[in-house]
C-alpha cells in the first residue's frame, strides 16, 4: 500500500448502531488520510462491520469475507470489526488467514496503526474494552442525509441470557449531554432535520447529571430539529418522567420500538428480561395513555429454551393483545458464552421453524389490520429517497409508516402533508394534499 493512494471500502451488517459506528470509522480513518470507495476492487483497506447477534449474521460475514479477499492486492489489507471481531478476537485470525486485522467496537481508534501494521505483514487483534470510550474527538463525516443517527450511549448492563451483546459492545456508559447536543446541533446545520438517537438500551441514558428525559428535552431544543426517534428503549426504564417528556416535547415522534421478546412471564423471567407480561402490558397502556395515536413496534424471539406451546400462544396474544405495527421476529439463537447455553430443554429446530412462520402470520394479519384503518386519513410525512419501485418517492410519517408518493425528486428532505390512499399491508401509497405542497414551495 503505498501512502498515496488510501481508498477504503466498508460493509456494514446489523443493527443502525453499527451504521453510526461506520460513520465514525470513516471519520477516523478520514483523518488519517483515507477516502471511501464504493468498489472493493480498487480499494486499498476492505473492512466488514459485523454483527454477532445471531448464528446466521456470522455465517454471512464467513461468507461475505470469502468472496471480498478475491479483491485483495498484495499489500492491501482485509478487516473484521465489530461484534463479531470481539466475539471471536483472535480465533477470527486463526480460523480466516485472509483476515489481517480485527477490532472490536471499542478498538476503532487503533485502526489506522493496526492497517499499518497489517500492511507490514503484522496480523492484529485489538478487543480490549475501553468503558470510557466515546469517539468524541472523531471528525464528523459530512452529514448531508436527510436523516441522522447519533449515539448517545454505548454497551448495555442488563444480561438479558441469550444475548451476546453485553459481551460484545461491554458495560454500559453515555455520553455527555452538551456533547450528545453539539453532534446534533452539527447535523442540523448541515441540514438535517431528523435524527435517531441510539443506545442498547437508550432509555437507561444517564450521563451523571441528566437522564433520558433531560436529554429528549434538551435535543428537541435544538433550533432546526423537526423529529427526534430513539432506538431501543428496555420496559423497564420507561419512568413517568421520560414519557412525559415524550409527550410534552413536539419533536419527539409517536413510535416507540419496545423489544419485548415473549409474551409468556416463564419465558421472561428465564430470559432474565426483569418484567412480566403484565408489566409491558402496564408499559405500554402508561405510554399510549400519555400519547393516544402511538406506534409501536418490537422484537420478539421463538423457540427459546423450555418455550411450551402454551407460552408460545401467549406470545401470540400479546401481539393481539398490543396491536403491534410491525414486528421483528427471530429463532433463537444459541450464543456461546451467553447463560441461557446452560438451560436445558433444547426446542427442536422443525417446532421453532414453525412457531415462527405462525408467529410472522399474526403479526403480518395485526399489522394490516391496523395499516387498513388509516387508508384515507391525512399525515405529515418526510421525504427520505427516490423510492426502489418506480419513479415514486419514500416518504415516511411520524408513526414510522413508509407512505410511497409521486413527486419530484427535489423534494427529497422536505415535509408534505398526504393523504394515505392504500395500503399492501405493510407500506402505504399516498397523495400530496395541495395546500401542503404549496406551503414547502413557499417555504
Ligand atoms: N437492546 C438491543 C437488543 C439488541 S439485539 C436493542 O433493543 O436494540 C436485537 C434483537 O435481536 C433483540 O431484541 C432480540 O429480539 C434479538 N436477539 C438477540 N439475541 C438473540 C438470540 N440469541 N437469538 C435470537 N434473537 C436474538
Ligand atoms: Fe441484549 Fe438485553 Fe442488553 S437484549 S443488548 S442484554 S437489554
Amino acid at each position: 500500500m503505498t501512502d498515496a493512494v488510501k481508498l477504503v471500502y466498508i460493509e456494514t451488517y446489523g443493527c443502525q448502531m453499527n451504521v453510526a459506528d461506520t460513520d465514525l470509522i470513516v471519520g477516523l480513518l478520514g483523518r488519517d488520510g483515507f477516502t471511501v470507495t464504493e468498489s472493493p476492487e480498487e480499494a486499498d483497506v476492505i473492512l466488514v462491520n459485523t454483527c454477532a447477534v445471531r448464528d446466521n449474521a456470522e455465517q454471512r460475514v464467513y461468507g461475505r469475507v470469502g468472496e471480498l479477499k478475491r479483491h485483495k492486492r498484495p499489500g492491501d489489507v482485509l478487516g473484521v470489526v465489530g461484534c463479531m471481531a470481539q466475539r471471536l478476537g483472535s480465533a477470527l485470525l486463526d480460523r480466516i488467514p485472509s483476515v489481517d486485522l480485527v477490532a472490536g467496537p471499542d478498538g476503532y481508534r487503533a485502526l489506522p496503526e493496526l492497517i499499518r501494521r497489517a500492511a507490514e505483514g503484522t496480523r492484529t487483534a485489538e478487543v480490549e474494552f475501553k468503558p470510557w470510550e466515546h469517539y468524541e474527538d472523531v471528525p464528523p463525516t459530512p452529514a448531508n442525509r436527510v436523516s441522522a443517527f447519533v449515539t448517545v450511549q454505548r454497551g448495555c448492563n442488563y444480561r438479558c441470557t441469550f444475548c451476546i451483546v453485553p459481551m460484545t459492545r461491554g458495560p454500559e456508559r453515555s455520553r455527555k449531554l452538551a456533547d450528545v447536543v453539539r453532534e446534533v446541533e452539527r447535523h442540523v446545520n448541515a441540514g438535517t432535520t431528523e435524527v435517531t438517537l441510539l443506545g442498547q438500551t437508550v432509555n437507561s441514558y444517564h450521563d451523571g447529571t441528566n437522564d433520558f428525559a433531560d436529554l429528549l428535552r434538551a435535543v428537541g431544543a435544538v433550533d432546526g430539529l423537526r423529529r427526534l426517534r430513539f432506538t431501543s428503549p428496555h420496559p423497564n426504564d420507561f419512568n413517568d418522567r421520560v414519557i412525559d417528556a415524550m409527550a410534552t416535547v413536539p419533536e419527539v415522534c409517536e413510535h416507540v420500538h419496545l423489544p419485548v421478546q415473549s409474551g409468556s412471564s416463564r419465558v421472561l423471567k428465564r430470559m432474565l428480561r426483569r418484567y412480566t407480561r403484565e408489566g409491558y402490558l402496564d408499559c405500554v397502556e402508561r405510554l399510549r395513555a400519555a400519547i393516544p395515536n402511538i406506534a409501536l413496534t418490537t422484537d420478539i424471539i421463538v423457540g427459546f429454551p423450555g418455550e411450551t406451546e402454551d407460552d408460545f400462544l401467549e406470545t401470540e396474544s400479546l401481539v393481539e393483545a398490543v396491536q403491534f405495527d410491525n414486528a421483528f421476529t427471530f429463532k433463537y439463537s444459541v450464543r456461546d458464552g451467553t447463560p441461557a447455553v446452560k438451560i436445558k430443554d433444547h426446542i427442536p429446530d422443525d417446532v421453532a421453524g414453525e412457531r415462527l412462520e405462525r408467529l410472522i402470520a399474526t403479526v403480518r394479519g395485526v399489522a394490516r389490520g391496523r395499516n387498513a384503518g388509516l387508508v384515507g386519513s391525512s399525515h405529515e410525512v418526510l421525504v427520505e429517497k427516490r423510492a426502489r419501485r418506480g419513479d415514486l418517492l419514500q416518504t415516511r410519517t411520524r408513526t414510522n409508516k413508509v407512505v410511497l408518493i409521486d413527486g419530484d425528486p427535489q423534494l427529497v428532505g422536505s415535509y408534505l402533508q398526504v393523504r394515505l390512499t392504500g395500503t399492501t399491508g405493510s407500506t402505504f401509497t399516498g397523495v400530496p394534499t395541495s395546500s401542503a405542497r404549496m406551503l414547502v414551495v413557499a417555504e
